[in-house]
């Protein structure tokens, strides 16, 4: 019996190797105290859950979940007019998807084939190249530089590899760097994908966890936009709700309608009681977030400080639940420097490697613990020698 030979092309993700060097480190009487995580920590707010309580107790949420799926759209739309200042039309312009991992993986399969190249940002979330490699097409990587605000140099990127270029991932807010996109930037990325002929998948999973007055924008604010691609975006991060698996593609109609058949095969949509949580969530009262993103600043600043203070270079991020450090002259090899510092301190901060070989030299930190642990954690790394 055999597998597939396109398990054999994609790297497995690092995060089971983690759990093992955690294991191994807590098996010594050492508590451990791990930075690694994406997945907020804080609980989704009581009304929400209330609407989806009430929902479960109602038959008419128990059976295929289509009917609903219209005011679902329509709650998307609502908050996109209302967050983005972005006018979408509910019917044709949304798609509901199970997180945006749903919408990353579908789109690969919709518009990539053998022989056909998806242009990722080097260092990135790891499920571009995953999702890219398993539709067949090949990863082109554009590099993020702290010198260039961790943008990507459009112009850079050579004619062969653009006659065979069919998609460009996106993601700003950016993870792992923290950096953040300027719209002018997104007018050079229409500009860019509608002379080259290329789709464009911006990822806005991080559109709502911002500080210091920052607001990120939608790539879709941007003349255009829709006729080039669409923008994926979640309640995960900014709902507090990773676990409910709610997320949305909005823009291009043909492309959604693409992707709504591709994403058929193996799903059937969202469980009618999220579907209603979201709806809450998204068109009733969202200033709750102002204070959750003010508890993200207070941990984002332990960790900014922590870092600078054992010699790290960083930037202060204005968004996403990471900071990006650059490692001390020292190390070179980001593995080693996580390994040697969980070694020395029973902290886990995670190598810039696993966000793909543009990521070697740095380190990310994610601000998804108690304030307390995270001062306990920047405690800890103060008794390094580096
Ligand atoms: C950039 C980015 N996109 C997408 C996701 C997946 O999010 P979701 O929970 O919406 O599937 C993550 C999760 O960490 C992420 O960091």
């Amino acid at each position: 019996m055999k597998f597939s030979s396109r398990l054999q092309e994609v790297k497995r993700v690092h995060w089971h190797m983690v759990r093992k060097l955690i294991n191994a480190k807590e098996a010594q009487g050492v508590k451990t105290i791990s930075l690694a995580s994406g997945n907020p920590d804080l609980p989704t707010p009581p009304t929400i859950v209330e609407a989806a309580c009430q929902a479960l107790r109602d038959p008419t949420y128990h059976r295929y979940p289509f009917s609903f799926q219209t005011r679902y759209g329509e709650a998307v739309a609502s908050w996109y007019r209302e967050r983005f200042d972005v006018n979408l039309n509910p019917a044709t312009e949304v798609r509901p998807l199970a997180g945006s991992q749903e919408g990353i993986g579908n789109i690969a399969l919709t518009v990539m084939e053998p022989g056909a190249i998806a242009l990722i940002t080097a260092p990135a979330y790891d499920s571009y190249a995953r999702a890219t490699r398993f539709a067949g097409g090949e990863a082109y990587l554009l590099p993020l530089q702290a010198e260039n605000d961790f943008l990507p140099d459009l112009k850079a990127i050579p004619k062969d590899a653009l006659e065979r270029t069919r998609l460009l991932w996106l993601n700003y807010p950016n993870n792992p760097t923290g950096a953040v996109a300027p719209l002018s930037f997104f007018e050079e990325v229409v500009d860019f994908a509608r002379r080259n002929d290329i789709w464009v998948c911006h990822d806005n999973a991080y559109s709502d966890v911002s500080f210091d007055g920052y607001k990120a924008p939608s790539f879709l604010a941007v003349d255009g936009a829709k006729e080039v691609g669409i923008e994926l975006n979640t309640l995960s991060k900014a709902f507090n709700m990773a676990g409910w698996r709610l997320g949305m593609a909005v823009g291009h109609p043909e492309l959604l309608d693409a992707l709504s058949f591709v994403s058929f095969n193996t799903s059937m949509g969202l469980f009618g009681p999220s579907q209603i949580a979201a709806i809450e969530a998204l068109t009733t009262d969202q200033s709750w977030m102002l204070e959750r993103n003010e508890r993200y600043r207070k941990r984002r600043d332990i960790l900014v400080d922590g870092l600078r203070a054992i010699g790290l270079e960083l930037q202060r991020p204005r968004a996403t639940l990471y900071v990006w450090a650059k490692l001390p002259p020292a190390f070179s090899d980001s593995l080693e420097f996580s390994k040697w510092v969980l070694d020395q301190t029973g902290v886990w901060i995670t190598s810039g490697i696993f966000f793909g070989p543009a990521g070697e030299g740095y380190v990310r930190a994610s601000i998804t613990l108690p304030a307390d642990d995270l001062s306990e954690a920047m405690e800890r790394l103060q008794t390094l020698k580096l």
